[in-house]
């Protein structure tokens, strides 16, 4: 029999991602389609959750695809890789010219960029979106980051921004720019939300070090931090995880999860694209060497049979003081993060020619996704403030913040390495900031010694153009 075009929007593939944005879909008043490789999954949830609103479900791609509206709007909701191309693949063949094909996984913005250009061949959009949020948010109200073309948003905004999370009244969904940009932006903010668990993490670390503190007692030192400046979901969760107790052994729980932190890859590719383009982004990079470092287990065991696990045995002088100096350099090298991750963003965009509203980006990052936390606020502020905005670091409240937190967070991680206690995304943070403030940097010397062997040749401080020493030779200077 063949099926009605009554649904507004549809999602193809129904794991827990794809199954909770589609009842979100639904539980916002929008008629949707749905399908999955395996029908079991579409009919479980129909009988389980039908009652939300109104689903169309089919068993076949044919049919789900005659199900929807036009112009179609299809959501993929599909492994990223292979598993992605196989169902477009599948799909481009029962689309017209105009129809919608939405990537909402957490896709490589250049396999993104790759796909928009194949299906614009055919007439047809694609759009990767990048949605933050987990289950919960893409059930209750997830950041959704839209790449892809303006007219494709005409359709995908409206019902887009109403099932986002809200903040102040205003959607946390907005449309980023041209093909791969959706996903770019998610990309980062993958890679900021790693730089920012590890900064958390190595917190936590100090924290039990300095105040030999059980994880019942950090977790509380955690919901404080939450009530100011740092309030954030990540601070929010880590006081529930370390307040948290294994039932099996009456152990906090954090002590008996092996200590081997695991990736699916986003943190990886932004490193990778950052690389690509010359952004420092020093803080994700170390959280994602970080993740690797704790699973070479082969390695650590060798390095603690050889060296014993620690330097020497620490004790901060005064509780409340020390307290004060983490959660200060804590800021400090979170705001270093975030400054890094918009830096690139902004590198990307100019990359690829998307004019990304840095400052927009901060907007829709204030609920829904998992780095969301009170400080966007002050990130959009400063942005629309000033668009060109040299660093982050210097707007304003930013460069407060950090001036205020400098000599904490020296002392955070003099303390950290005396004691022997791993902190590299503080200690890098801070020779990032001591970097980018310094009046001279020995990268001049770096530039001699390229000279010296390679002929690379350098620029002068007193006059321009580039010059050469003749090294072997009298050691005379010309232009290079
Ligand atoms: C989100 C998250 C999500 C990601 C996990 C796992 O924004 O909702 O970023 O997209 O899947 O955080 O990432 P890793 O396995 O790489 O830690």
């Amino acid at each position: 029999m063949a099926q009605q075009a009554t649904a507004q929007i549809g999602v193809t593939g129904l794991a827990v991602m794809g199954r909770n944005l589609a009842r979100n879909l639904a539980r916002n008043g929008f008629t949707v389609a749905v399908h999955n490789r395996s029908p079991e999954r579409t009919r479980s949830l129909v009988a389980e959750h039908g009652d939300e609103g109104t689903f169309v479900p089919s068993e076949s791609l044919a049919d789900f695809v005659a199900s929807l509206e036009r112009p179609r709007a299809v959501i993929v909701m599909v492994k990223a890789g292979a598993p992605t191309d196989a169902v477009i693949d599948e799909l481009v063949p029962l689309l017209e010219e105009g129809d919608i094909v939405v990537d909402a996984g957490n896709a490589h913005f250049a396999d993104t960029r790759r796909r928009e250009e194949a299906l614009r061949e055919h007439g047809l959009h694609f759009v990767g979106t990048g949605v933050s949020g987990g289950e919960e948010g893409a059930l209750r109200g997830p950041s959704i980051m839209p790449g892809g073309s303006a007219e494709s948003y005409a359709k995908l905004g409206p019902i887009f921004e109403k099932i986002a999370a809200q903040v102040d009244g205003i959607p946390c969904c907005r449309h980023i720019g041209p093909d791969g940009a959706g996903h770019f932006v998610k990309m980062v903010h993958n890679g900021i939300e790693y730089a920012d668990m590890q900064l958390i993490a190595e917190a936590y670390d100090l924290l039990r070090a300095g105040l030999s503190a059980s994880p019942a007692e950090i977790a509380e030192i955690f919901r404080e931090w939450n009530t100011g400046e740092l309030e954030s979901f990540l601070i929010e969760i880590t006081a529930d995880v370390l307040a948290h107790t294994d039932a099996a052994t009456g152990r906090a729980f954090v002590d008996v999860v092996l200590d081997q932190a695991e990736q699916k890859g986003t943190g990886r590719w932004t490193v990778q694209s950052a690389l690509d383009l010359g952004i420092p982004i020093t803080g994700i990079a170390e959280a994602t060497f970080a993740r690797s470092l704790s699973g070479h287990a082969g390695q650590r065991e060798a390095a603690r049979r050889a060296f014993g696990d620690a330097g020497e045995k620490w004790q901060a002088e005064d509780r409340e003081t020390f307290v004060e100096d983490v959660r200060r350099a804590l800021l400090s090298s979170k705001i270093v993060a975030y400054a890094q991750g918009f830096d690139h963003i902004r590198a990307g965009s100019r990359e690829y020619d998307w004019d990304i509203d840095l400052g927009g980006t901060a907007t829709i990052w204030r609920g829904g996704c998992i780095i969301r936390a009170r400080f966007l606020d002050r990130i959009r502020e400063a942005y629309d403030a000033q668009p060109e905005l040299p660093t982050l670091l210097v707007a304003p409240y930013f460069a407060d913040a950090v001036s205020d937190g400098v000599p904490s967070w020296r002392r955070v991680v003099v303390d950290a390495a005396r004691a022997g206690v791993p902190t590299p995304a503080f200690s890098s943070s801070l020779a990032y900031f001591d970097g980018l403030r310094a009046e001279r940097l020995p990268a001049a010397l770096i530039q001699g010694l390229r000279d010296n062997f390679g002929a690379h040749t350098y620029h002068r401080v007193d006059r321009p153009g580039s010059f050469h020493t003749l090294w072997a030779g009298d050691r005379a200077e010309v232009q290079g």
